[in-house]
């Protein structure tokens, strides 16, 4: 179980460039799940990379359980965060699916029988089985996308981070990007993912971080997020809410009324 913070952080990627992210405060807590939404650019990729050591902060802090990390190396914090990146051909370099996902657990140490058994339960969960053989560069965009997921599952880390998972998926790959998070939430796991597909966000998770400009503009449960309050804020970092949120407004369901309250109102 690892509490995650982030303390008055600032990052500038250049010298004389502007801040991509601007005096952050946040704190996520062990086995919460929560997406990070804004408009492109607003420093969401930017900020999930420093929970994870791959950027450092300009300024301010990152803790891992209260300490600061600071001197710990990216191989280190790989042991509790891992992260899929939102270009999975950044990330796949093996010629094959079972060596892409064998990658992570190995590392950590895990061998034999049971990295047999770990992997195959990881190919199993997005749709994989039976193609352990197969070139990653024979997939197409979205079934990389998914290989890319699997691979950061396998490893089993207390933190999961999902650089926009549903992008490029069709229902089906949504719906197993959606198994996928239940699973690790039902495992004790805190799961982060950044997303543009509100939809998503409000069937999945538990709280939303909405970012601009690289500030947090907004946090709180889907229901306030998504609430006519919050509508002109996540509108000036060009997100619209959810249909479900809008309509359940109109019709006094409030901002996440489930299928059933809105069918019964019609
Ligand atoms: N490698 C880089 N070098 C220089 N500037 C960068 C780099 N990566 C991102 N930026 C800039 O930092 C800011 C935040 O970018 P970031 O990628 O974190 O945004 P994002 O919210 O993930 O956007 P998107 O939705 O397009 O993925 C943007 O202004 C972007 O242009
Ligand atoms: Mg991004």
């Amino acid at each position: 179980m690892t509490d995650l913070a982030l303390e008055g952080v600032s990052y500038r990627y250049r010298q004389g460039a502007t801040l991509a992210l601007d005096g952050i405060d946040l704190h996520i807590r062990a086995g919460e799940r929560v997406a990070v939404v804004g408009q492109n650019g607003s420093g969401k990729t930017t900020l999930v990379r420093h929970l994870n050591g791959l950027l450092r902060p300009t300024l301010g802090r990152v803790l891992h359980d209260g300490r600061d990390v600071a001197r710990r190396t990216v191989a280190q914090l790989a042991r509790t965060v891992g992260l899929a990146f939102q270009d999975p051909d950044r990330q796949i370099f093996a010629g094959s699916v079972r060596r892409e996902v064998e990658f992570g657990p190995r590392n950590l140490g895990i061998s034999g029988g049971e990295l047999h058994r770990v992997v195959d339960e990881a190919l199993a969960e997005v749709g994989f089985a039976g193609e352990a053989s197969t070139n990653p560069y024979d997939l197409g965009a979205s079934r990389r996308k998914l290989l890319a997921l699997a691979s950061v599952q396998s490893m089993g880390t207390p933190v999961l981070i999902l650089d926009e998972p549903t992008t490029g998926q069709d229902m089906r790959g949504v719906e197993i990007v959606k198994l996928l998070i239940d699973r690790a939430h039902a495992a004790g796991r805190t799961v982060i993912a950044i997303s543009h597909d509100m939809e998503f966000v409000a069937a999945s998770f538990d709280r939303v971080v909405v970012l601009r400009l690289g500030r947090v503009i907004l946090d709180g449960s889907p229901a306030s997020a998504f609430d006519e309050g919050s509508w002109e804020a996540l509108r000036s970092t060009y997100l619209e809410p959810p249909l479900p949120a809008i309509i359940g407004s109109r019709l006094g369901l409030g901002a996440t009324p489930t299928d059933d309250e809105l069918l019964a109102a019609l």
